[in-house]
């Protein structure tokens, strides 16, 4: 991929079927800056997973529309070729299809970004019609929804597979430009594949789907917690981390930093 202006939503869905796409989540902006330099990634998603990699907790159900806002506008800064995607987090969209629009507006108007993604499936198709008919992108996110963890017992795969396929078909028939299916297994990632017309973005969902995404503290291999199994780790970057943290430290204790070079005389 190479060129000066961001993908846009009607290019991200024509990809559906051809070259796979590739989508990553970043939250501030050196790492959106690095991730989107490369010229290599389609879409930035700026996932509330952040709640984990970057607040430290143990789900993401604690994020704030407002903290989303914060991160998605830094993504934006840093980015000039991909499409930036914002979250919409846990409690901005369950109450009202208006709450939604509300909440997807001020994302949209706030950052500059040029889509919403929301987790949910039948039950949320029209909320995602009343945002499409507003002008808003959606993203739609079934299989494993990580805002519903505890109504579904965990992180779990999911295996429900007239569920998962009505969820799919009902966020595509809604108006979803693209879908993210989470931990399904790979017959039924094909499934969903080949039965929604727009682009499927898999995560642990197997090599059939349209696009890819991982978590980009995860695949860097920064964050320390628990990984999951379809995670691939490209780098052990929290080892790099140590050891130069280690090293500075040395040489301010040894003090052979600052050199005279790194000095004002
Ligand atoms: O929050 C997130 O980062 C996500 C992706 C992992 C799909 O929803």
């Amino acid at each position: 991929m190479n060129r000066s202006r961001p993908v846009t939503v009607p290019e991200f869905v024509a990809r559906k079927g051809a070259d796979p796409l590739v989508v990553v989540t970043a939250a501030d902006f050196t790492m959106a800056r690095l991730m989107d330099g490369t010229g290599a990634v389609d879409a930035l998603l700026v996932g509330d997973s952040l709640g984990t990699v970057v607040q430290g907790r143990s789900t993401t159900l604690a994020v704030t529309l407002d903290q989303m806002i914060y991160h998605t506008e830094m993504v934006v800064r840093a980015t000039q070729k991909a499409l930036v995607i914002a979250d919409l987090p846990f409690g901005s969209y369950q109450e009202s299809t208006e709450q939604a629009v509300r909440s997807a507006a001020r994302i949209l108007k706030e950052t500059g970004c040029a889509a919403v993604k929301l987790e949910g499936g039948h039950h949320f198709a029209k909320t995602i019609a009343a945002l499409v008919n507003c002008g808003i992108p959606v993203m739609g996110h079934v299989g494993l929804m990580p805002q519903s963890v505890h109504a579904l017992g965990g992180y779990k795969v999911q295996r429900d597979e007239h569920r998962v396929l009505e969820d799919a078909q009902a966020v595509a028939d809604a108006g979803a430009f693209s879908v993210v299916i989470e931990c399904l297994p790979v017959e039924l990632g094909r499934k969903v594949t080949e039965k929604v017309k727009v682009p499927t973005i898999g995560i642990g969902a197997g090599p059939h789907c349209d696009g890819q995404v991982l978590v980009g503290h995860d695949l860097l291999g920064l964050y320390d917690g628990h990984r999951p199994k379809f995670v691939r780790v490209y780098d052990d970057l929290k080892e790099h981390v140590r050891d130069a943290v280690r090293r500075y430290s040395a040489d301010v204790r040894s003090r052979d930093f600052p050199s005279a070079e790194e000095s004002f005389h």
